[in-house]
């Protein structure tokens, strides 16, 4: 398995403000769970887990009757995830996005939580993951923040980061469509991001190739 040894993510896993949500971003993640409508016996992948403050939230809401798989390049986020002791239908692993076996059409659920933009190549990596949906599967990119922050934040963070930017609706609805997903809804508040996109079922997709916005 390979792994991101050292790098800016695993100076990150220092900064204790992964490991727990603030009241506000808390209040955001109730608000996202509310639409992400995961319930019990559901199958749920999140790459870029961090410290798993949001693998726990996952793991309560699939129940023993599903499950949560979780990644993260760090191995300094993984050691930390490994200490909350998470129940047995969550399993994690120390990967990058691009090296981690999964099987095909499996997940109901891919969240993607504040780390999309860091999942790059961003083409090559959303068609990993719609692969890993069954039919119907449901894609989510998630951040507590707006895109414009988000932007300004990797903008002005370690050079390792500068190009990781999360994009504009249109370009993020071009690059879902060519991976296989419809239905797609993107919206951008002043204090949250949140795109939902399903994979279409395999004769869907091949009838609208790439269908553009
Ligand atoms: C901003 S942190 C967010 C962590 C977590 N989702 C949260 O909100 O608490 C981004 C995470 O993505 C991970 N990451 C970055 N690139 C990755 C890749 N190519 N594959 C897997 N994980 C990656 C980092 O190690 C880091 O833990």
């Amino acid at each position: 398995m390979s792994t991101d040894s050292g790098g800016c993510f695993d100076t990150l896993a220092a900064d204790t403000r992964w490991r727990i949500f603030t009241v506000e971003e808390r209040r955001k993640v109730d608000a996202f769970v509310r639409r992400w409508k995961i319930k019990p016996g559901d199958r749920v992948l999140e790459p870029g887990c961090g410290a798993g403050r949001l693998t726990e939230v996952l793991a309560a809401l699939t129940g023993p009757a599903g499950s949560v798989v979780a990644f993260d390049a760090s191995p300094e986020f993984m050691r930390l995830t490994a200490q909350r002791a998470l129940p047995p239908h969550v399993s994690l692993h120390t990967a990058r996005v691009d090296a981690l076996p999964l099987p095909p059409a499996f997940f109901d659920h891919v969240v993607c939580f504040n780390v999309f933009p860091h999942l790059t190549p961003l083409p090559e990596t959303t068609r990993r993951l719609t692969a890993v949906l069954r039919p119907r599967g449901v894609f989510w990119i998630a951040h507590t923040r707006s895109q414009t922050f988000v932007n300004a934040v990797h903008r002005e963070g370690p050079p390792e980061i500068h190009e990781h930017i999360l994009p504009g609706p249109e370009e993020l609805t071009r690059l879902l469509r060519d991976a296989g997903l419809g239905e797609i809804e993107i919206e951008d508040d002043a204090g949250f991001f949140l795109a939902h996109a399903v994979r279409l079922a395999p004769e869907v997709a091949s009838v609208h190739p790439g269908n553009h916005v």
